[in-house]
């Protein structure tokens, strides 16, 4: 469960003082039942539209990648306060001045014996980081309820007949964007949890929806397919969520990889 009020941080420049700018930022800490109570703190930064500008990677000495450089402002704005969350997040295990390059499948790259995810939307960037040592992967997706028009290009591309007739079956399509909305966030955190140990791009038909518990907030995905030693079909993933707000999701899966 989440906790933590949002705060203003204030960036003040040299001797002046001057404010050049200040972003709403908040610190929330959830945790893994079903992993003895592993936990990790998620750094949330809501994303500022107004008067954004490529300056502020100069300003908060942010690696600016070319490819980001050229492209449109949002992919900016998400990539900086991605990296700006993940800032927080590295400070925390007392690292200082890393940069969060992105690999060839564009993953972020963490220190050695490190491992985190970052995520974000229109609206917030967040980012964790733990030591190797607690978990063997660790994935968190922030996602916007989907339209109706996303729920449709969903279907059969990421979220499969057999599970929306077992969202039927069960009473949960009541509100199908925010269930839909849940199940494909749900695959992306797994996604980015499993990355680190399966080292290669999966489709969404690798896992599958086996239950989904809206009072405890955690859903079950089974795995499908050979995805790696730890990571074989039957193996069943719990992914826990939570509303940041009305309109926003967040998921998160911890994995510890002995099959969980
Ligand atoms: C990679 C992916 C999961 C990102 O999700 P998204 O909703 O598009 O975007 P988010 O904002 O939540 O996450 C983006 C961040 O994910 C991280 N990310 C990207 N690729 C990643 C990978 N291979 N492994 C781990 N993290 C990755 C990056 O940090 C990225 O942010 P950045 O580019 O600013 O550094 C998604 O784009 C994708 O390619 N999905 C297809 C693969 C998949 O999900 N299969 C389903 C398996 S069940």
């Amino acid at each position: 469960m989440g906790e933590g009020a949002w705060y203003l941080l204030l960036e003040v420049d040299g001797l002046l003082a001057s404010l050049v700018n200040f972003f709403e930022q908040r610190s929330l800490r959830f945790s893994f039942p079903e992993l003895n109570n592993k936990h990790f703190q998620l750094y949330l930064f809501k994303i500022a539209k107004n008067n954004f500008s490529t300056n502020f990677f100069h300003k908060f000495n942010i690696d600016l990648p070319s490819n980001i450089a050229k492209s449109v402002p949002k992919r900016q704005r998400e990539y900086f306060f991605g990296r700006m969350a993940a800032r927080y997040a590295l400070a925390a295990l007392d690292i200082e001045q890393f940069r969060v390059e992105t690999g060839k499948w564009r993953e972020p790259i963490w220190p050695e014996g490190t491992i985190g995810s970052i995520s974000h939307n229109e609206r917030y960037a967040g980012a964790t980081v733990l030591k190797a040592t607690q978990m063997k992967g660790i994935g968190i997706d922030i996602e916007s309820v989907l339209s109706e028009k996303s729920q449709l290009a969903l279907q059969n591309t990421a979220i499969f007949q057999s599970e929306i007739r077992y969202l039927q079956d069960h009473g949960l399509m009541t509100i199908p964007g925010s269930v839909l909305s849940i199940i494909f966030s749900a695959k992306e955190s797994f996604f980015k949890a499993a990355f680190p140990l399966v080292r290669r791009y999966f489709d969404f038909d690798a896992v599958s929806l086996v239950d989904f518990d809206n009072n405890r907030k955690v859903l079950l995905l089974e795995v499908r397919q050979d995805l790696c030693p730890t990571l074989q079909p039957g193996v069943v993933i719990p992914i826990h969520f939570y509303w940041l707000d009305g309109n926003t999701i967040l998921t998160y899966c911890g994995l510890q990889g002995s099959g969980n």
